[in-house]
């Protein structure tokens, strides 16, 4: 798959997630800092989609027991996760969030 529309770019508001589940992909739209970021929406501890966390300093809280993972990076910010999630190019056309999905 390549681009993807996935998201009116206004429902995305700053320091809020917006789960999306397309094929096998399930993201985590998010805004921080007036900017969008696609992240990999399911935490790698247990089975939980981030985008029922929330968002503070940067970063996204697993609902289940507050792993945090950077937004920009993908990167685990300490116990009980680890690993890295994915991170989609992002790109706004139109009042329209695509995501590049990939293979
Ligand atoms: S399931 Fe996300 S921290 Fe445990």
């Amino acid at each position: 798959m390549a681009w993807q529309a996935l998201a009116d770019e206004a429902a995305i508001q700053e320091e809020e997630a917006l789960g999306v589940q397309i094929g096998s992909h399930d993201i985590a739209i998010c805004r921080l800092d007036g900017q969008i970021y696609a992240i990999h929406n399911i935490c790698t501890h247990q089975y939980a989609r981030l985008s029922d966390g929330y968002i503070e300093d940067g970063c996204i809280e697993c609902p289940l027991h507050q792993g945090r993972f950077e937004i920009k990076t993908g990167a685990a910010c300490g116990a009980p996760v680890s690993g890295t999630l994915r991170v989609y190019p992002v790109k706004v056309e139109e009042g329209k969030v695509w995501v590049e999905l990939g293979d």
